[in-house]
């Protein structure tokens, strides 16, 4: 709002109809921020919903048109499937290029003691996702960084998924990471550079599709108590965890891997897949130093004997941790946040 880019959009809709402005929405928006934004529609008797922001407020204009249209209670649709009431129309506007939320059917809500929870229900996607990339030009370099390795992690894991990977969200992960890693960088360069931004809204936009398709994993499922006990952006959690949960996942993914990484390298597709797959891994921390982000838990005030309670949390991630092509125990995870301190 401070920065002026809702103004066009503001215009154009009050030439039409009356408008209400929900602008109180933090980052891992709150299960009281979500009711509260579905009070201030229902007083107003709003007749649809935009969506304007990044991945929190995309979350909450998802949760509150649907709360306000099938009139459910929040506390009985938690999970994969159970909403199947009908929402109120539906517009979303992403203003960044990571969480992908404007083609998904997830909404991820921050609820007591830092716990996550999630719906996950076809009533939620958005009857238009507006893709404008002026949105994101001058968007700054950490935010760039952060939610542009998001977006290339929803490639990575959706290529990845142990259960729903299907040759179309193949094909959307992989053109998804062809146009987020050939432009993330370019795009943290020249903020305000108009090829690069749109590569990287459109890249964007394709891994959420391929993730609602076939949905995250072990990233993201240790990405998420980060999050959560710590505040951190959730793209940053995500660049944290990265590099090790890919190389707990090594073998298992190995063929996988090895595909992806002739998208980065062309050059790589006489080597063998274990060669290949090693290269993916190192080539996506590369991105990620060169990104200009603080790869360590350590540079973000996380205490390395944090590690036995992050596992614990961590493995609440049921419906994350399913999707993984391999298990990750408890003491899996503990070792890999402590690689990662
Ligand atoms: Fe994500």
């Amino acid at each position: 709002m401070r920065l002026g880019l809702t103004d066009a959009y503001r215009q154009a809709i009050a030439a039409t109809r009356e408008l209400v402005i929900f602008d109180a929405v933090e980052a891992d928006p709150s299960k009281e921020t979500l009711l509260a934004a579905a009070d201030a529609g229902r007083a107003a008797e709003v007749a649809s919903v935009v969506g304007f922001g990044g991945g929190s407020p995309m979350d909450v204009a998802k949760l509150a048109s649907y709360l306000l249209g099938s009139g459910d209670d929040l506390d009985s649709i938690w999970g994969v499937g159970v909403a199947t009431g009908k929402r109120l129309p539906l517009v979303l506007v992403p203003t960044t290029a990571g969480t992908g939320s404007e083609a998904t059917p997830i909404s991820v809500i921050t609820c007591q003691g830092g716990v996550k929870l999630a719906v996950n229900s076809p009533p939620l996607i958005a009857d238009w996702a507006v893709l404008d990339a002026t949105l994101t030009l001058g968007l700054p370099r950490s935010v760039t960084a952060a939610t542009g390795i998001d977006a290339i992690v929803h490639a990575v894991e959706a290529y990845t998924s142990a259960r729903l990977k299907n040759p179309l969200s193949d094909a959307l992960a992989r053109e998804a990471l062809r146009l987020l890693s050939t432009n993330l960088l370019t795009a943290i360069e020249q903020p305000a550079n108009a090829e690069a931004r749109s590569a990287m809204l459109l890249g964007a936009h394709l891994a959420g599709l391929a993730f609602s398709n076939a949905p995250v994993a072990g990233v993201h499922a240790l990405a998420y108590p980060l999050g959560g006990l710590h505040h951190l952006p959730h793209g940053l959690t995500n660049a944290l965890m990265l590099r090790h949960v890919l190389q707990h996942n090594l073998e298992a993914a190995r063929e996988h891997y090895a595909d992806l990484a002739e998208i980065i390298d062309p050059d790589c597709s006489r080597q063998g897949s274990q060669a290949r797959a090693a290269l993916l891994i190192e080539r996506l921390d590369r991105l990620a130093q060169e990104s200009g982000l603080a790869l360590r838990l350590r540079d973000h005030g996380i205490a390395f004997d944090e590690a036995p309670q992050l596992a614990k949390e961590a493995m609440k991630q049921t419906r994350l941790l399913v999707n993984n092509p391999c298990e990750i125990s408890e003491a899996d995870a503990q070792r890999l946040y402590e690689a990662a301190w």
